[in-house]
């Protein structure tokens, strides 16, 4: 270890959304879950984190940026992440460069990071899953930790407990474990991303002025004082889990979906059982659910499953693409944009759905008829407003290296942000 080089490693991580959920601890420290559960990995291209970590003789102490800002590593979560992941370093040489690490060399090296969401940090869109993810990713990619993604899933979740499922694509199962110090609470891969492609993901942004409980303290409410929480977890989601897993199998849409939307109600049932009330949906959540749950019952088989984490925010998966034109057709004749808003900036991420939902502009919205599902003779209330964009996405990969040195966040000659 000589000289004053800098080496750097970065990548992308994507964030998930449960749909079997994660709600409750029983350990706090190490982050372990008193009920598996199972997550979607969203794709990638619409939301996701890139990180940049760098290692340098030259470095006095271990610094963050989070979106171009500096931030404080002193936080137990960070500090877990990076000293599990320094306890796995191994020797890395780069002969081009003269770079040569040993083991041990790891423990008095400090290192840089940079990370940066391609969507809104701390609003309720998993955030902490993609970041957290990506920091162990990229950490154990630059310390040459031999880890596999199960044993690195199980260090993203002492981050934050969701981000170890956001170590794989496709479908993900969060595994409970049983162990005491957490080493087989961890992430396993149920099927990758290929395996069930025609689904659309619509998530809707609602606009909410209220600040949520974090599900940090909402979760350790609830299981001091919610008895509901321990039926949950002992008796229906042990059996959920495992008809979640065949309908996954088996592309088996409708128990998809009733599992999908009983399990959500479920977890905000149990807000609601908690001492005192957690409300995470508002009446824009309650709309949403209602919209979907009258046009599935209209149906011979659901179209739409819908699930909300802790947020108001509607998460909503489309059978297939003709399903999600449809859906989408219905989310904007119930909330269209305000007058002064742009379709582009409304409907993000995967703009060929609103095509197929043939919305050209904002004139295609007004002219939108009522779902032929609602019998009403009086056309019902369009909520302006009410929703701040929707995101179109569907199952996405997990996290990946990325070689190009034009999408790194740390400059390779300094070590500080671009
Ligand atoms: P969200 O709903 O977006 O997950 P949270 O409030 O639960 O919001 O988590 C936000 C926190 O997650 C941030 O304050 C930060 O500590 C952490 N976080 C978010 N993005 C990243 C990132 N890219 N890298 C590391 N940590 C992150
Ligand atoms: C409702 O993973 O954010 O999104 O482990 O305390 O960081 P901590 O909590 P977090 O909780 C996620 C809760 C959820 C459900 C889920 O993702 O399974």
């Amino acid at each position: 270890m000589a000289g004053d080089w800098i080496r750097t490693v970065t990548a992308q991580t994507p964030t998930n959304i449960a749909v079997i959920k994660y709600w409750g601890k029983r350990d706090e420290n190490l982050i372990l879950p008193v009920n598996d559960s199972i997550s979607v990995t969203l794709d990638p291209a619409h939301l996701c984190t890139t990180t940049t970590v760098a290692v340098s003789p030259g470095f006095d102490q271990d610094r963050m940026w989070l979106n171009g800002k500096e931030i404080s590593l002193s936080g137990g979560r960070y500090q877990n992440c990076l000293r599990e992941i320094r306890a796995r370093a191994a020797e890395v040489e780069d002969k081009e460069r003269g770079i040569k690490i040993a083991k041990d060399d790891w423990q008095k090296l400090h290192v840089h990071i940079a990370s940066y969401n391609n969507f809104p940090t701390a609003a309720g869109l998993a955030s902490s899953a993609a970041g957290f993810a990506c920091l162990v990713f990229a950490l154990a990619k630059l310390m040459n930790a031999k880890e596999d993604h199960s044993q690195l899933s199980a260090i993203a979740r002492q981050g934050s407990g969701s981000a170890c499922r956001s170590l794989y694509g496709g479908f993900v199962k969060w595994i409970m474990g049983k162990e005491e110090n957490g080493s087989d609470s961890l992430a396993v891969q149920l099927v990758d991303e290929k395996h069930w492609d025609d689904l659309v993901i619509i998530i809707a942004v609602v606009s909410s002025r209220q600040k949520e409980t974090s599900s940090t303290t909402g979760m350790r409410d609830t299981v001091e004082t919610s008895l509901l929480l321990q039926h949950r977890a002992k008796e229906v989601v042990p059996k959920r889990v495992v008809k979640m897993e065949d309908a996954i199998q088996k592309h088996d849409f409708a128990s998809f979906a009733q599992l999908t939307c009983a399990d959500s109600n479920q977890f905000h049932a149990v807000c609601l059982d908690t001492c005192p009330p957690i409300f995470y949906m508002n009446d824009t959540s309650h709309r949403i659910i209602s919209c979907v749950e009258k046009w599935n019952r209209s149906e011979e088989t659901p179209q739409v499953a819908y699930t909300f984490d802790a947020g108001p925010n509607a998460v909503l998966i489309a059978r297939n693409r003709k399903t999600a034109a449809l859906l989408l057709q219905r989310l904007l004749y119930f909330f269209p944009p305000s007058s002064d808003t742009d379709m582009s900036s409304y409907v993000l991420g995967d703009k060929s759905i609103l095509k197929d939902a043939g919305i050209q502009g904002i004139n295609d919205v007004e002219a939108l008829p009522p779902p032929p599902e609602i019998k009403d003779n009086v056309p019902p209330p369009r909520n302006r407003g009410e929703v701040s964009y929707f995101i179109c996405t569907r199952p996405g990969r997990g996290p990946v290296l990325l070689s190009d040195e034009s999408l790194a966040l740390l400059d390779p000659s300094t070590g500080l942000p671009k």
